[in-house]
């Protein structure tokens, strides 16, 4: 794993961007998995700013709320859409987001799965974290082996997202989220978290043992994992004055 701590979520977001564009630049037809929430809008926002080729690019999403219709304020779909998709050159048929509204879960769950093999697999899947440390939407104790799925919403998640819905009572207690043995196949993950709400789940994230409890503590058997906080997250890790001098350490050719 690598720990990479930024004074602002910008600056890391910054940084995180930049490995995404090297990868456009080199595989203009690259497959990208990307997230909702708030923690990647600084990602989306400077993707749009370095004006990359889409054209060709490929994006999974991790999740999606059951029973929201598609264009509702709060769907997956227009998020993706809202914060970067509309301010590129992407094409609409290279664009999968689970379907919330589909008639057959489990089928559509299995076909996901099948056409993110069928496109040659995840290459950079970014991710952010919940307070509890879920990923996508794996909830604690989700299987670590497990592939895309309808899950249930703990009432924390409900609680923490009702700051974009208004009330607890709008949200959806059902999601269909990627899996985390599917997180686990993509070849780099880039974890995003930011703030002191974060703190907790980074530090068990990073430094606690793995454990389905904290989905996100997974990412230690990845062969490459990056999470890049603010200084707030990163707040509670013990380990973070190894983690700054691995940063300013690094061989001229490994950096990004
Ligand atoms: C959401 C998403 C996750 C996201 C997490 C944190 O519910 N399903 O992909 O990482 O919860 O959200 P935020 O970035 O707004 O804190």
């Amino acid at each position: 794993m690598e720990i990479i701590i930024q004074n602002t979520p910008q600056d890391a977001a910054d940084i995180a961007a930049s490995i995404i564009a090297k990868l456009l630049n080199e595989k203009p037809n690259a497959v990208l998995g990307l997230a909702t929430g708030s923690t990647p809008l600084p990602l989306y926002k400077r993707l749009v700013e370095l004006n990359l080729d889409w054209s060709q690019v490929i994006t999974f999403n991790l999740d999606e709320y059951i029973g929201l219709p598609r264009d509702h304020s709060q769907s997956y779909h227009t998020f993706m859409w809202e914060n970067l998709f509309r301010h590129t050159n992407i094409h609409p048929s290279n664009v999968y987001i689970p379907d919330g509204n589909t008639a057959d879960i489990p089928k559509f769950c299995a076909d996901y799965e099948a056409l993110i093999i069928e496109k040659g697999g995840i290459d950079i899947q970014v991710l952010g974290i919940g307070t509890d440390g879920h990923i996508g939407f794996n909830e604690p104790t989700s299987s670590l082996a497990s592939r895309t799925r309808i899950k249930t919403l703990t009432q924390q998640t409900i609680r923490d997202n009702a700051r974009f819905f208004g009330t607890e009572e709008e949200i959806p207690h059902h999601v269909i989220t990627m899996g985390i043995g599917t997180i686990m196949e993509a070849r780099q993950n880039i974890l995003l978290a930011f703030g002191e709400n974060k703190a907790q789940a980074i530090a068990e994230a990073v430094e606690g043992p793995i454990q389905a409890i904290n989905p996100a503590t997974v990412l230690q058997m990845h062969p490459n994992a990056k999470f890049f906080l603010d200084i707030k997250s990163a707040s509670r890790l013990k380990r973070k004055e190894y983690y700054n001098w691995v940063y300013s350490n690094k061989p001229e050719w490994q950096k990004f």
